[in-house]
């Protein structure tokens, strides 16, 4: 990792103002977990705890995610959490297509600093975001593509299992496809057993 580029990019997160987002922002929220992670995790944009503490998935939705990636073995160094915005908007609304463009720069240089082998992206912003289309997300989920020699896979955002504990389960899946991908192109360690 060159952090010297590293620390030039957090600088323009900092002083970004390509949209109106970072006039009502607390932190700008850039990312938590390791800067070369095998695996990057993308959501939608900050929500309140986030903005407090300028880190990204540290509410309920995050202690969700970070169960999920507990139950399947990952530290802190192979995941590379953040989100399509890097700030957050007012009432916790969607960001809107234009303040995803706009940010849309600053997630790419992450991408290029990071360089992931699998992305996840949780939820329909982290889709459009990417994709450039709204998608449907019974459609698109759950199923892993290659696209210029990465990986990537849809699942619902952490939120839509709080709504409902059942619909937990297909994001445990769609986490578990991801885990073993990490394995299988030699990223990540076998899963150990859990009663070893
Ligand atoms: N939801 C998101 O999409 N991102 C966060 O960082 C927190 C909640």
């Amino acid at each position: 990792m060159d952090q010297a580029k590293w620390q030039e990019f957090e600088d323009k997160c900092r002083s970004c103002h390509n949209c109106g987002l970072r006039d009502g922002a607390t932190n700008v929220v850039i990312y938590r977990g390791g800067k070369d992670a095998p695996l990057m995790i993308v959501g939608e944009a900050p929500g309140q705890q986030e903005d407090i503490k300028g880190l990204p998935f540290v509410g309920r939705s995050g202690q969700l995610l970070q169960n999920l990636l507990s139950a399947y073995g990952f530290k802190e160094e192979d995941y590379h959490i953040c989100n399509i915005a890097k700030c957050r908007p007012p009432e916790n609304r969607r960001p809107t297509p234009e303040e995803i463009k706009a940010c849309k720069p600053l997630l790419a240089m992450q991408f290029t600093l990071v360089r992931p082998k699998v992305i996840l992206l949780c939820g329909s912003t982290a889709y459009e975001g990417f994709f450039g289309t709204k998608p449907s997300m019974h459609e698109v989920r759950g199923k892993m593509i290659e696209k210029n020699g990465y990986y990537i896979m849809t699942t619902y955002h952490p939120a839509y299992a709080l709504r409902n504990p059942k619909n937990k389960i297909p994001i445990y899946e769609d986490m578990g496809v991801v885990r073993n991908k990490l394995t299988e192109i030699g990223a990540m360690p076998p899963l150990e057993p859990i009663d070893k």
